[in-house]
């Protein structure tokens, strides 16, 4: 079965065409980064208007590249929460269009089911139920997937998402957005030991995360050396930043698996590019013998790719929408409905 993958939630224009949940004919996205970087951060308006100027040859493109005519396409899938709102619409109202023309069935997808989605592609030996840890630029998420389109959220951020922590804390060192890249880069050549940063700890709940006050000792303790005309190591803040966040998203998932019983452990988002974070992973994991399923790096930020395939699981789970489709800027996955 072919679906046409359309994504439109933040700053990121994308279509793929997809088969039975698992193998991609194309991946087409078209990033505003350059522009948004200008302001230092994502402008809603703005990504709005470039989704409604690069919606049409997106999703052209991606039927070229995976040299597939609209009439070949089963079903049309397409992000609708959670997200900037003006922009969701720019690809749910693509989508309406594109599904009453062509007299495609309509699916809409959860952002967050995509991510975890993402997986699937990378190993096509993965089935649920496993754990996943889902950690981008608005969520910071552990996740019981119970099977393909059920979910069970487990802990959650009580403040800043990872990669909103990732980014102020570059911006703290001079990086340009999103600076979850360069924190990454720039911790390779650092010493993990230099500083000692606060472990975020949360002492009413084994399994949420809180970042904020991480967050702010890092730009406490540069914007003092600065007042104070000395020189801090950007290396070695990013790699001990790095390393504090690495082990306590990893320290709470392997908790999580172990009290839930589980020993097949996933990430998802942005950050899960981390290497900081994916060896973490991988040195906790292989020590209690658990599964580590990463998703390859190109599927980890936003991409359609991950739409169009959990398409096709919320589509044999019978999701279906209709013209009154709207936008949802908040919406838990363990709300779906289905
Ligand atoms: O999943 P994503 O593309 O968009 C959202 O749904 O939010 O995640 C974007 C976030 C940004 O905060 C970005 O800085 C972060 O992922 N990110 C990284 C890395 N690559 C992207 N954070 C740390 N290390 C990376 N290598
Ligand atoms: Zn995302």
């Amino acid at each position: 079965m072919k679906i046409l993958g359309i994504e439109s939630s933040c700053d990121e224009t994308a279509a793929s065409v997809c088969i039975d949940g698992r193998t991609i004919l194309s991946n087409v996205v078209a990033s505003q980064i350059d522009e948004h970087r200008l302001y230092g951060g994502v402008v809603p308006e703005i990504a709005s208007r470039r989704h409604a100027e690069n919606i049409s040859w997106v999703v052209k493109e991606s039927l070229l590249e995976a040299n597939c005519t609209l009439d070949a396409i089963d079903a049309i899938a397409v992000t609708y929460a959670p997200g900037l709102i003006g922009a969701l619409l720019v690809g749910i109202s693509f989508a309406k269009g594109l599904a009453m023309s062509a007299n495609k069935p309509l699916i809409p997808v959860h952002h967050i089911a995509g991510h975890i989605c993402a997986n699937y592609i990378t190993h096509p030996d993965l089935e649920p139920p496993y754990l996943c840890l889902v950690i981008s630029g608005g969520h910071t998420h552990i996740i019981e997937v119970l099977d393909y389109t059920h979910y069970h959220v487990v802990g959650r951020t009580r403040d800043d998402a990872a990669g909103e922590c990732f980014d102020k804390v570059a911006r703290t060192l001079g990086y340009e957005y999103p600076g979850g890249k360069h924190i990454d880069n720039t911790a390779k050549t650092g010493n993990p030991d230099a500083f000692k940063l606060p472990k975020p700890q949360i002492t009413d709940s084994e399994y949420d995360f809180s970042f904020s006050g991480l967050k702010t000792s890092v730009i406490n303790t540069v914007h003092n050396a600065e007042q104070k005309g000395e020189a801090i190591s950007s290396n070695d803040m990013a790699a001990s930043f790095q390393a504090i966040v690495a082990k306590t998203l990893t320290e709470r998932t392997i908790k999580a698996a172990k009290a839930l019983g589980y020993k097949k452990i996933a990430a998802a988002g942005g950050v899960s590019a981390n290497s900081g974070v994916r060896a973490e992973l991988e040195r906790a994991c292989a020590e209690c013998g658990f599964e580590l399923y990463l998703p390859e790096l190109k599927y980890c930020g936003d991409n359609a790719a991950m739409i169009a395939c959990q398409g096709y699981f919320d589509y044999l789970n019978g999701k279906r929408a209709d013209e009154s489709l709207n936008a949802i800027a908040t919406l838990s996955l363990d709300k779906l409905c289905n």
